[in-house]
């Protein structure tokens, strides 16, 4: 079952039946399901550091999988093996380094995997912080970078107080 919070998120993406779609520390891959139920010829990739957490999505997911709808990358994002992959969306949710850490190594990533009008959309949220707080951080994190941020929302659901910060990659 999908929570609020991440259906709200998936609203957002908004995936068209053609796109290709990453996500970066899919956890239980509850979005992936979300996401891959809304492609027709599209692909998505979803990657996640931790070997419980892709099992878990895998099992979640097998019938995407089994159409190649959907692949799954057991890896550090920074250093995933994603070949010449391109994606029209990217997404990452509640993972740290975005909001709290340096996302270089992140972002020079995503650069070379979005596509030119390619977006990246950042989702976050604390217990104790407000969104508008946690927005400003997660653009500051990309503007450094080069990036630009096209929009900032945030959505209070289920207790979360959420931000969201669309941004899109250097030219
Ligand atoms: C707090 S969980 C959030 C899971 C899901 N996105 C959600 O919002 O419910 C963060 C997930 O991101 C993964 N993660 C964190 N940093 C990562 C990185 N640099 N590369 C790949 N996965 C990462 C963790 O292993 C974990 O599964």
């Amino acid at each position: 079952m999908a929570n609020e919070r991440i259906g709200w998120a998936v609203e957002l993406l908004s995936p068209e039946p053609s796109e290709r779609i990453s996500e970066i520390g899919c956890g239980h891959g509850v979005a992936v399901s979300l996401v891959c139920d809304r492609l027709v010829d599209g692909r998505m990739v979803a990657i996640d550091r931790s070997a419980a957490m892709i099992e878990a999505a895998k099992q979640r997911n097998s019938g995407h999988i089994a159409v190649e709808r959907l692949k799954l990358h057991l890896a550090e994002f920074a250093s995933a093996n994603l070949g010449s992959a391109r994606f029209d969306k990217a997404f990452a949710m509640r993972v740290g380094v975005f909001a709290r850490g340096d996302p270089a190594r992140e972002l020079t990533r995503l650069a070379r995997h979005l596509s030119p009008s390619g977006r990246l959309f950042l989702f976050y949220d604390e217990p104790s912080h407000p969104a508008v707080n946690i927005a400003q951080r997660l653009g500051a994190a990309v503007c450094r970078h080069g990036w630009t941020v096209e929009a900032t929302l945030t959505r209070a659901v289920e207790g979360c107080d959420v931000a969201c910060v669309i941004a899109r990659p250097p030219v």
